[in-house]
């Protein structure tokens, strides 16, 4: 399934790069642009951003789960995962608020 249309990446394509990320370490709080940047690519629109943060967090669930990681360290870092992307999201639509008003004037 097609997830980025500005890059053309699918949600194959973004599950391996997460998981090459995970492998080289299981703790990371993996953020989109990191995602992108193992990718080699980068957000243009950035509309894509919120489904890449919903499989950021399946994928991971998932590799934690393969490593019979407890139940209650997934849930705790899932958390901690949520709140770095809220805390990213949130920097990001106060820097293109920025921007819109630099334009304005
Ligand atoms: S849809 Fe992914 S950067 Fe535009």
């Amino acid at each position: 399934m097609l997830v980025c249309s500005c890059n053309i990446i699918s949600d194959r394509e973004i599950r391996q790069a997460i998981t090459v990320l995970l492998r080289e370490d299981p703790w990371r709080l993996i953020v989109p642009l990191q995602v992108y940047h193992a990718m080699k690519k980068r957000g243009k629109c950035c509309g894509c951003f919120p489904q890449l943060v919903d499989l950021i967090i399946e994928t991971t669930q998932a590799f934690h789960r393969e490593l019979d990681t407890p139940d209650c360290e997934i849930v705790s870092f899932l958390d901690r995962l949520r709140d770095r992307h809220r805390e990213c999201e949130t920097a990001r639509l106060i820097a293109r608020k920025r921007m819109e008003k630099i334009r304005a004037a």
